[in-house]
């Protein structure tokens, strides 16, 4: 279905924008991850996911209407040419909202994570730019209406308007209506999550091309659907029971598989570098020693570990310069 159809089915004709607003929203890290899609156009999965949210890390957009015709866009302080295709993408969303009214806007964002480097800037980018412009246009969308259209500006945004533990349901309508975040009531006092930073640049190819390319050309990619089926129905287990083991073993394990789907495209898709994998094996090797430490990594080179706040000192020794986040507290 177009997107235009399913806006007019979601949104109020708008008229008018208030002054300035600001909103955060966090980044996520998927446990079970999202890769590959239905429909390209309204950023539909193959496969329902499963993510906790990060707390604090995550992007600050504030979005004003300006008179001069044309969006302006401001990353980390800098403004951003309109040809740049970051610019582009953020209009292109901005354009969902205003249809063909005459509004135009200052949208000045800020990441307190590294943008484009696999640490899911799309997520929370595009989760606070639909919270401010459900605010700057007075639009009240309820929570689920608000992932349908984070969702529209990156699939994996959907998850980033909750917190904690977070399930995207891949939903069966054609207008994607059902298919967004719902946050889990489960908490988990003590769960941690570390950001083991190998390179902060940005990746030659971006979550999205890299997915449309595995399902196009992994002959693997067929088995991906059942894996992440099988794990998502796992991780929930170990969600209601706590079991530390189960959750991540079958996190890590979910992001090999995905990350064997990738690398059995063409042209080949590896986000590894060198330190990449000296990094798991740093995680195996602990594990081999007794610490309960698991790791789960995205399009990117960057790890995230899975672990628990009573190993976090000793953690910190092998992993020096870890940021750590407990969603949950401790
Ligand atoms: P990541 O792993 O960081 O999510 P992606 O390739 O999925 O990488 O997405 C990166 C793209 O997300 C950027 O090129 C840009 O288009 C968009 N993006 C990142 N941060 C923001 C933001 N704060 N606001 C709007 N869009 C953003
Ligand atoms: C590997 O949500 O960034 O991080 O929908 O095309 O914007 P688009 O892609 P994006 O893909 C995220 C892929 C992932 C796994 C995940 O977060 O579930
Ligand atoms: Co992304």
């Amino acid at each position: 279905m177009k997107k235009t159809e399913v806006i007019e089915r979601l949104l109020p004709k708008v008229t008018a924008a208030s002054a300035s607003v600001e909103h955060f929203a966090p980044s996520n890290i998927a446990l079970c991850k999202y890769w590959g899609k239905r429909d390209q156009a309204l950023n539909l999965p193959v496969n329902a996911s499963l993510s906790i949210s990060l707390d604090y890390l995550g992007s600050f957009t504030r979005v004003e209407p300006v008179e001069n015709g044309v969006d302006e866009v401001w990353l980390n302080g800098h403004q951003l040419l309109p040809s740049s295709r970051f610019s582009q993408k953020v209009s292109a969303f901005i354009d969902l909202f205003r249809r063909d009214q005459d509004l135009h806007f200052k949208v000045d964002t800020r990441n307190n994570i590294p943008t484009a480097a696999g640490l899911a800037s799309s997520a929370s980018g595009f989760a606070a730019l639909t919270l401010a412009m459900n605010d700057a246009l007075a639009l009240d969308l309820p929570p689920e209406h608000l992932s349908v259209m984070a969702r529209m500006g990156s699939g994996s945004a959907c998850r980033s308007l909750f917190t904690g533990f977070v399930e995207w349901e891949m939903g069966v309508r054609e207008d994607g209506l059902d298919s967004h975040g719902v946050q889990l009531e489960q908490t988990w006092p003590g769960f941690c999550i570390g950001l083991v930073e190998i390179d902060a640049g940005e990746k030659a190819t971006d979550s999205r091309s890299g997915m449309q390319r595995t399902v196009e050309t992994a002959h693997l990619y067929q088995s991906w659907p059942l894996q992440a089926a099988a794990d998502l129905s796992k991780l929930q287990q170990a969600i209601a029971e706590r079991d530390f083991e189960l959750l991540g073993q079958t996190a890590e394990q979910n992001a090999l598989s995905m990350h064997a789907t990738m690398i059995a495209s063409w042209p080949p898709l590896l986000y590894w570098q060198p330190e990449s994998v000296a990094a798991m094996q740093k995680v195996w090797q602990l594990r081999a020693q007794g610490m309960q430490v698991y790791f789960t990594m995205d399009a990117g080179p960057n790890l995230k570990l899975l672990f628990q706040q009573h190993d976090r000192a000793e953690l910190l020794q092998h992993f020096p310069t870890l940021e750590t986040v407990e969603p949950f507290g401790n």
